[in-house]
């Protein structure tokens, strides 16, 4: 019963009104250097249901959007637009274009038309760029008379010239890989069954390019933002070679509860893809990061992908007034080696966010160095005067001692992100030595939402296996932290892990200061801490 919403985060995108879920068919405009992003969209309702409809939004910074509302409907008002993809037909392969149409903007999009009885991919193309779309008179392409056969993820596979799709028959636990030399007419590859968890049902799956890079990871810039940094080029230009991502969201099922995405590494040859092993690897893990896809043609083959930054569990619960949801934060995935061994060959998979604060301007901004932490102190920074703003922060510690005795509890280090208004209300993120793992806490965030949602669990934990080691032989672990509104994304050790997860503070609360404190004497050092607090 809130009269307004949480505010809208500043620089992830969200609906300008209705619902949204999943991110579909994510392409980037070589020709005007616009990221295109649509959505699962409900315009007239904060809740899911059908009509589902994809709804439409563009930008240049990935922070800023224009919204262009609706740009597919379902064929009926029993129907939904589902998950799909887009790519851009640069040779015509589909015979929808002509010359008037640039090459790169030759967008086709491939979703599945669902209604109770059915579930089949459609096609539908679009004459001016992605900003309207004409639907394939002969669809469906791809109908195998099922009800749960969805999500396809198209790609063009450089190796055998064909078109790739992979989609999940969902409650199958079945990937399904086709191949096509024309967009419309697919002819079915192989199956990638029973992989990871299973949950209660497959979607959402995406196979990728990944390329290796044995550097460590530096800062990503964008494309089509500054002609002169050409996004990724340096990772490109150390990437050494590659391996394919099989991406795959179930829900529910994750261990945390819900949905969540997992992925394998692996080789894929135009036909099958084979996983290395069979072991599950989270994505993210947070609690809020479902559905991930990646951008089709973006530059230099960079994989950079989004999330819906929310949980089936709770999704629609969440306060809101006209919208609810918002996407993660645009990423840049990379393999490095596990360990920093040049001869592994075993990888873990990075992500990086790419933010760009051009249009925000800096309003605090805090940084320390070399503070050695007792068990009575607590050093509490106020983050200025306007506590509506983003907040990043990074804090790179290292840790004293390998475990602490029995006779401390808790053996933490912990940054309390506290309410201007209400102090009481604060989110905290925690490292505990004996754990050797991260926690956030969310279980001091507006009382009646997390006691009316026993999934939104207070506690989201996180193992960290990949960090660097001091000279001393003692670990030193870094995380990197983007608070925007009612998200928090969390990077940890360069992006080695994730872990995305939304938080709720009262009407009018924002957070207005961040505490630092540690349950045990002289354990931690914190080498580097840094926050800013931007506004818009
Ligand atoms: C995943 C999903 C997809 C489906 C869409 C419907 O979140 O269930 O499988 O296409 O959402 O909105």
């Amino acid at each position: 019963n809130r009269t307004h919403g949480p505010e809208r985060p500043l620089a992830h995108l969200t609906p300008s009104v209705g619902w949204m879920n999943d991110p579909n068919g994510l392409f980037y405009d070589n020709e005007t250097s616009t990221y295109h992003t649509y959505y699962q969209y409900k315009p007239n309702d904060t809740a899911p249901g059908v009509p589902l409809y994809w709804g439409h939004a563009s930008s240049e910074d990935l922070i800023t959007w224009d919204h262009h509302g609706v740009a597919l409907e379902p064929k009926d008002e029993q129907s939904g637009a589902f998950s799909g993809s887009i790519v851009v037909d640069y040779n015509n392969t589909s015979g929808f274009f002509d010359d008037s149409i640039l090459p790169g903007q030759r967008i086709v999009a491939l979703y599945t038309e669902h209604s109770n009885i059915s579930e089949s991919q459609f096609a539908a193309y679009s004459l001016n760029g992605g900003y309207s779309f004409e639907y394939y008179e002969q669809n469906p392409v791809l109908d195998i008379n099922s009800t749960q056969f969805r999500d396809p993820k198209v790609f063009w596979h450089e190796e055998t010239e064909r078109w790739i799709m992979v989609l999940a028959l969902s409650q199958q636990y079945k990937l399904q890989i086709y191949s096509s030399k024309n967009l419309t007419s697919w002819e079915f590859q192989s199956n990638f069954s029973h992989h990871g968890l299973l949950g209660y049902q497959y979607e959402c799956p995406g196979l990728a390019k990944v390329p290796i890079v044995h550097e460590s990871p530096s800062n990503v810039t964008l494309h089509g933002l500054n002609s002169t940094t050409n996004a990724t080029a340096q990772t490109n230009a150390t990437s050494v070679d590659h391996k394919w991502v099989m991406i795959l969201s179930i829900n529910p099922g994750a261990l945390t509860g819900g949905s969540f995405n997992q992925y394998f590494i692996g080789d894929f040859d135009g036909k099958t893809f084979t996983a290395q092993d069979s072991a599950t690897r989270a994505l993210d893990h947070g609690k809020d990061f479902y559905a991930f896809q990646t951008y089709s043609d973006v530059p230099n083959n960079d994989v950079l992908g989004i999330a819906w930054a929310s949980n089936w569990d709770y999704g629609v619960n969440v306060p809101a007034v006209d919208y609810r949801s918002s996407m993660s934060l645009v990423r840049n995935l990379t393999l490095r080696p596990y360990n920093p061994n040049p001869e592994t060959t075993e990888f873990t998979l990075y992500s990086e966010p790419l933010v760009n604060y051009t249009h925000l301007h800096t309003n605090q901004s805090i940084h320390k160095t070399s503070l050695l932490l007792d068990s009575e102190e607590t050093v509490s920074y106020s983050l200025g005067k306007d506590p509506q703003g983003l907040l990043e922060f990074s804090l790179e510690w290292k840790v004293n001692a390998t475990a602490v005795t029995s006779r401390h509890d808790f053996a933490d280090l912990s940054l309390y992100f506290r309410g201007a208004e209400d102090d009481d209300e604060y989110l905290r993120l925690g490292y505990e030595l004996n754990a050797a793992a991260f926690f956030l806490d969310r279980g001091n965030t507006e009382v009646d939402f997390v006691s009316e949602n026993p999934f939104f669990n207070n506690k989201v934990t996180q193992n960290i296996e990949t960090y660097k080691i001091a000279e001393d032989g003692l670990p030193i672990l870094k995380v990197r932290g983007i608070i925007d509104r009612n998200l928090i994304e969390l990077f940890f050790n360069d992006g080695s892990s994730t872990s995305t997860n939304l938080f709720f503070f009262s009407e009018e609360n924002y957070i207005g200061a961040v505490d630092i404190s540690s349950g045990v004497d002289d354990v931690y050092t914190i080498l580097d801490f840094k926050v800013k607090q931007m506004s818009l």
